[in-house]
C-alpha cells in the first residue's frame, strides 16, 4: 500500500450550509470534488495523524463509493482507526452516538438528509466534531477557507475494504472496524426509555405504523420496534434502505409521507403513525386523525419527558430554533427552566447541550432530540412518544388536546417557495431588511406590527455572534411571521415563510390551522411585497 499525494486546485462553492456540503450527486462524483472537500476537512482540524473517526451514511446512491474514498484518504492522512457501519449504513444519530461512545476525533456522515437520492438527485457530506455534533460555524468556516487554498490531497493506493463483513480490517497501519449499525444505538435507547412499559403497551393491542421511507431507519426501527419491543410484524413499512429511496422524497411530513397520513386519517388507522427521514434524524408523529406539528411535538415531549426514566429528574432547559413556534417556551416557563432561541441548524444546540444548559431541543423542520447525542434523533422522538403513551394510557389526540387546554395552542404552518431565482429571493429579503425599522405600529389588514427585526444569535456559552438568521415580525395579539432563505437547497433559492398565531390561554383551540393563520399570512405577504418580488404568493409546499 503506497501513500499518494495528488496535486489539486481549489473548486468553487464548497461552502458547508445548514447541514454540511450538499450538491447534486454528479457534482460529488466529479473527480477530485469529494477528495478536495475531505482533505480540506482534515486540514481544518489540524490533520488526521493518529486520529480516530466514524464514517457512515444513509445508504443513498454513491454512499459506498464515497466511503471507500474517505477510508483511503483517512489512511493517507495518517488516521489510526475508522469505525464504519456495516454496508456503509449509519443513521445520523447513531453516528453521533458512536463518536461519543468511542471518543473519536469526529466523524464523516454521508447524507443529503431528506433530499431525494440517486445519480441525478442529491448527495452530501458533513463532518461532526468530537462531541458528536455538526461542526460548529468556526470549524465550517475553516473548512471553507481550506477548500479555497488546497493544493494537494493525500490518499493511498489500496484495494477497497469489504464493507459487508463485520470485524477488523486494515488499510496499511490504519484499523477499519466494521460494526453493526444498530447494536450500540439500541443499547443507548434502552438506557433512556422504559422498554418494559412500551412492550406491555404493544402486548395490550396498541397498533402502529412506522414508515421508514426506504431510508436508513428501516433496520433500526425493525430491530427495536418490531424486535425488542414486540410490535406486530409489518409495523415498519418501507423498511429496506434503497439507493434512491424508492424514487421518493424521504422527508417525514404530511406531503411526502402522504400514504401514512391517508392511513392515519382513515377509519382503519392504527393508534400511532410515525416516519423518519433519509438519515434518520427527523420525525413525524401522527395520531388517529391528529397530525402533531413538530413545534407542538417538542412542547409535548418536553412537558411529559419526566415520564421516561432518563428524564425523570427533570430537564435543565429547552432550546428551539428561532422559526419554531413559542409552544415550548410556555412549557419551559411553567417548569421554571431556561428556554433558548437559536438559529436554524442543529449545530447551534451543541454548546447549550455540552454546557448542560438544556436537555431537550427541537426545530419546526421535524427535528427533536436531547442530550443523549448531539444530533436530532427521529427514532428517539418516536420512542419517547411511545413511552409517554404507555404511561399516560391515553391516545395521541387526547395528549395533544390536554396540552392545548393547559398551555393554549400555537397554530403553526410553514410555506415554502422553491426554486426562486436567487436575485428575486435576495431582493425580497433585502426589501424587508430595508423597512424593518419603520414597521412597528403599522397595520396590515386586521393586524398591527408590534416589533420587527433580523435575528442575531449571541451564543451564551462561547460568546460567538451569528448574524442574518432570518427576519421576524411580531404582531399584536400573538401572531408572528418569520422569513428566511433555506440553507439546505441545491437549486436556486427556497424562501420559507413561517406563520404562527397563539390562541391565548383558554382561547379557541379547535380552528382549522390555515383559517387561524389567514390574517398573519396576508399581512406577511403584503409586507414583503411577495407578488411583486417573486411573482407568486401560493407556496409549493405547505407543512
Ligand atoms: C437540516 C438541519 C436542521 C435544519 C433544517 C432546515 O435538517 O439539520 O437543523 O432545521 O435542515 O434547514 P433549512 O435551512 O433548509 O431551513
Ligand atoms: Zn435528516
Amino acid at each position: 500500500m503506497t501513500l499518494k499525494i495528488i496535486p489539486t486546485t481549489p473548486i468553487d462553492g464548497q461552502m458547508p450550509g445548514t447541514s454540511g456540503l450538499r450538491k447534486k450527486t454528479r457534482v460529488f462524483m466529479t473527480p477530485g470534488y469529494l477528495e478536495n472537500f475531505i482533505q480540506a476537512t482534515f486540514d481544518a482540524i489540524g490533520g488526521g495523524q493518529g486520529k480516530r473517526f466514524v464514517v457512515g451514511g444513509d445508504g443513498r446512491y454513491f454512499n459506498k463509493q464515497a466511503i471507500q474514498t474517505i477510508l483511503k484518504m483517512a489512511a493517507g492522512n495518517g488516521a489510526s482507526e475508522v469505525i464504519v457501519g456495516q454496508n456503509g449504513i449509519l443513521s445520523t444519530p447513531a453516528a453521533s452516538h458512536l463518536i461519543r461512545l468511542n471518543k473519536t476525533d469526529g466523524g464523516f456522515i454521508l447524507s443529503a438528509s431528506h433530499n431525494p437520492g440517486g445519480i441525478d438527485e442529491d448527495f452530501g457530506v458533513k463532518f461532526n466534531a468530537e462531541n458528536g455534533g455538526p461542526a460548529p460555524e468556526n470549524l465550517t468556516a475553516k473548512m471553507f477557507e481550506a477548500t479555497k487554498s488546497i493544493t494537494e490531497y493525500r490518499t493511498v493506493d489500496a484495494q477497497d475494504i469489504d464493507l459487508a463483513s463485520i470485524g477488523t480490517a486494515h488499510l496499511g497501519d490504519m484499523k477499519v472496524q466494521i460494526v453493526d449499525p444498530v447494536t450500540d444505538y439500541e443499547g443507548l435507547m434502552e438506557t433512556l426509555f422504559d422498554f418494559n412499559a412500551i412492550r406491555a403497551l404493544f402486548q395490550g393491542g396498541f397498533t402502529m405504523q412506522f414508515d421508514a421511507m426506504h431510508a436508513v431507519t428501516g433496520p433500526y426501527a425493525t430491530a427495536i420496534i418490531e424486535g425488542t419491543l414486540g410490535a406486530a410484524k409489518g409495523t415498519v413499512v418501507n423498511g429496506t434502505p434503497l439507493e434512491d429511496f424508492g424514487n421518493g422524497h424521504p422527508d417525514p411530513n404530511p406531503i411526502w409521507a402522504k400514504s401514512l397520513m391517508d392511513l392515519m386519517m382513515s377509519d382503519h388507522a392504527p393508534d400511532i403513525g410515525a416516519a423518519s427521514d433519509g438519515d434518520g434524524d427527523r420525525n413525524m408523529i401522527v395520531g388517529r386523525g391528529a397530525y402533531v406539528t413538530p413545534s407542538d411535538s417538542l412542547a409535548i415531549l418536553a412537558a411529559n419527558a419526566h415520564l421516561a426514566p432518563a428524564y425523570s429528574g427533570g430537564l435543565a432547559g429547552i432550546a428551539r430554533s428561532m422559526p419554531t413556534s413559542a409552544a415550548s417556551d410556555r412549557v419551559a416557563e411553567k417548569l421554571g427552566i431556561g428556554s433558548y432561541e437559536t438559529p436554524t441548524g442543529w449545530k447551534f444546540f451543541g454548546n447549550l447541550l455540552d454546557a448542560g444548559k438544556v436537555t431537550i431541543c427541537g426545530e419546526e423542520s421535524a427535528g427533536t432530540g436531547s442530550d443523549h447525542v448531539r444530533e436530532k434523533d427521529g427514532l428517539w422522538a418516536v420512542l419517547l412518544w411511545l413511552n409517554i403513551l404507555a404511561v399516560r394510557k391515553q391516545s395521541v389526540a387526547d395528549v395533544v388536546q390536554d396540552h392545548w387546554q393547559t398551555y393554549g395552542r400555537d397554530y403553526y404552518s410553514r410555506f415554502d417557495y422553491e426554486d426562486v431565482p436567487t436575485e428575486q429571493a435576495d431582493a425580497l429579503m433585502g426589501g424587508l431588511r430595508a423597512k424593518l425599522s419603520e414597521l412597528a405600529g403599522q397595520s396590515h389588514g386586521a393586524l398591527t406590527v408590534a416589533s420587527a427585526d433580523e435575528f442575531s444569535y449571541h451564543d451564551p456559552v462561547d460568546g460567538s455572534v451569528s448574524k442574518n438568521q432570518g427576519v421576524r415580525i411580531a404582531f399584536e395579539g400573538g401572531a408572528r411571521a418569520v422569513f428566511r432563505l433555506s440553507g439546505t437547497g441545491t437549486q436556486g433559492a427556497t424562501l420559507r415563510l413561517y406563520l404562527e398565531q397563539f390562541s391565548g390561554l383558554g382561547g379557541d383551540v379547535t380552528q382549522d390551522t390555515q383559517d387561524a393563520l389567514a390574517q398573519v399570512r396576508d399581512a406577511a405577504q403584503a409586507i414583503c411585497a411577495m407578488q411583486d418580488t417573486i411573482g407568486r404568493t401560493t407556496p409549493d409546499v405547505i407543512t
